[in-house]
């Protein structure tokens, strides 16, 4: 459609030069005015001439249908017919471009079909998941994990060479507040045994004490300033306490098909600040504030961005400048995206505005991405109440609910189990991304285990269902296809299916991988209804069989991509 729309807007630039020139509308603009009318009756492409009114000097429907007598003149192919009602100019294209130009062009692309390439030759930087070490890995990471992914994907499905990091939170008080834990009332096999179970035990067990002793507290930082201070057993204990961490991370990172390209978190970067320091202290950025390091940024309606620690040691923001730095230096980006929750806006504001005034000039390719928090029953997460749901294990009640389905439902599956995964885990994450990301979210449980309605078992069900009816058709010969008269069902799904390029920018745009969920709804929605009307392979007429099966391919293809950028596995047989 994308191309349809383009040849449009060149042709109602011409039209609106015409009548009068006053319009002050150049092709993008008048592209961005059209729509998409909700049903087939209002046209498949429209105009509303509502805007046009004050410049042009004319009523919308008057504009509307002078539009319409000057668009009719030019005989534009592929228009069947205009139409103008209320202001609005409807436009109704040839069936027949859709059955040739958008199918075959569904056909030819196959996987890259609604792909680009103009951001070839550039490096985007993610920077998501970055679970905090030593914390469980919980409901409130899904977030940050599968918007982060979802937006690399479509990234990389735009053509940029996309960098995946995980910066993860591996170096501060609470890693001394484990390692105060573990010497107290940890034991190695206990926590060899438990994995991250164990070491979150202790985690909680820490916080009990020092509510009675408040002077454990001070214990930790001064095991975390013996980190700092490369104490080898402090160092040893930390480097295995990550190890647990990251080996149970990346089970779950596996069954949502996550890889990163660099786990290059916190520790990293807590000394390799001189540099920037340098730089600060040149610029008189920096103050001293109770022996601590700032810099004041009252000036920009902010609280001050601390810097340095009194002791020396770098924090969480001056580490994100340092990483900064390193990732331009390294990877040469021309964007570097962080995807956190909305709680981190402020601090990715105050270090943004930091590094503006060290006199960096590419600060406005770092882009935050916030997303809406998590609560669960209404309250905020806290892992010491035990208000939390751990990932791994709302996983597998997600998936145990699938393979009970399944047991019931196709008892002899083959590869059940990594069939239940794709789609338990599919679920939650479809489920999750089917809301705006910056709304904040109240997580039920049950809501999120229904596979009913339009949920992501029902997607994965319906591609699974394009799937086996190819299978059938494996040898059947398509040629006669071409010849096939289009009904209104074929018509609606094919229309639906052009619209993937343009949900992939506008999901770009945004940054907002919940418009591909929400089109993936409307494909199905449209090939569910096309399957229950029309016979493919049971077709008497051989160009219907042929097309429908094309039909059916193209629909494969559309699924297939979309589901690809929103970290949801493709599913042949379930
Ligand atoms: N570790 C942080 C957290 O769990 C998120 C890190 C986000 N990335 C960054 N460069 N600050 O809240």
């Amino acid at each position: 459609m994308l191309l349809f729309k383009s040849r449009l807007s060149a042709e109602l630039k011409k039209v609106l030069d015409n009548i009068n020139d006053a319009h002050g509308l150049d092709e993008e603009k008048i592209a961005q005015m059209l729509e998409y009318p909700p049903n087939a009756e209002m046209g498949d492409i429209a105009l509303p001439c509502f805007k046009m009114s004050k410049s042009l000097r004319m009523s919308p429907v008057m504009i509307s249908e002078k539009i319409s007598q000057e668009l009719e003149k030019l005989e534009i192919c592929d228009i069947e017919k205009i139409e103008t009602v209320n202001g609005y100019l409807n436009i109704y294209i040839k069936k027949d471009y859709f059955a040739k130009n958008v199918l075959g062009n569904v056909l030819e692309k196959g996987e890259k079909y609604g792909s680009f390439d103009f951001g070839k030759g550039k490096t985007v930087v993610l920077d998501y998941s970055s679970p905090n070490t030593s914390k469980p890995f919980h409901i409130g990471h899904l977030g940050t994990t599968v918007i982060g992914h979802s937006l690399k994907k479509l990234h990389e499905f735009a053509g940029y060479n996309c960098i995946g990091i995980n910066h993860l939170g591996d170096w501060g008080t609470q890693n001394g507040k484990q390692i105060v834990a573990f010497k107290r009332w940890g034991n190695k096999e206990e926590v060899e045994k438990k994995g991250c179970d164990g070491l979150v035990e202790l985690y909680v067990k820490f916080h009990e004490e020092a509510e009675k002793d408040p002077s454990l507290n001070d214990e930790a930082r001064a095991e975390f300033k013996k980190m700092e201070q490369h104490d080898p057993e402090n160092i040893a204990l930390w480097k295995w306490f990550l190890d647990i961490s990251l080996k149970e991370y990346k089970v779950t990172y596996d069954q949502l098909g996550i890889t990163f390209d660099y786990y290059m978190g916190e520790s990293f970067f807590s000394d390799k600040m001189d540099d920037q320091i340098q730089i600060m202290r040149d610029k008189g950025l920096l103050k001293l504030d109770d022996g601590a390091s700032i810099v004041d940024l009252s000036e920009y309606n902010m609280p001050p961005c601390l810097i340095l620690k009194s002791d020396g040691a770098s924090l969480y923001p001056s580490r994100d400048i340092s990483a900064a730095v390193y990732r331009k230096q390294n990877f040469d980006f021309s964007k570097c995206i962080y995807v956190t929750s909305a709680g981190q806006s402020l601090h990715f504001a105050q270090w943004f505005k930091v590094m503006e005034l060290m006199g960096y000039d590419w600060t406005d390719e770092l882009v935050h991405i916030p997303y809406g928090t998590v609560s669960i029953g209404g309250e905020k997460l806290a892992t010491r109440t035990g208000n939390v749901v751990l990932l791994k294990h709302l996983f597998a009640q997600a998936i145990e609910k699938v393979k009970a389905i399944m047991d019931d439902k196709n008892p002899n599956l083959e590869n059940r189990d990594e069939k239940a995964t794709a789609v338990g885990v599919g679920a939650i994450v479809f489920h999750y991304l089917s809301n705006n990301r910056i709304k904040d979210i109240n997580f039920v449980l049950e809501d999120a285990l229904c596979f009913e309605g339009n949920t992501g078992p029902y997607a994965q069900y319906t591609y699974a269902r394009t799937c086996s009816v190819l299978d059938k058709a494996v040898g059947i010969d398509r040629s006669a296809a071409g010849s096939y008269e289009i009904n209104d069902k074929e018509k609606a799904l094919l229309r639906t299916i052009s619209l993937f390029p343009e949900k992939v920018l506008q999901a770009l745009n945004e940054y907002e991988p919940s418009v591909i969920t929400r089109y993936i709804l409307d494909v199905c929605t449209a090939f569910n209804s096309f399957y229950h009307d029309c016979q493919i392979l049971g077709a008497d007429d051989e160009s219907a069989k042929a097309f429908r099966l094309n039909l059916t391919e193209a629909t494969r293809h559309v699924l297939g991509n979309a589901f690809t950028l929103i970290c949801m596995k493709k599913t042949e047989k379930i």
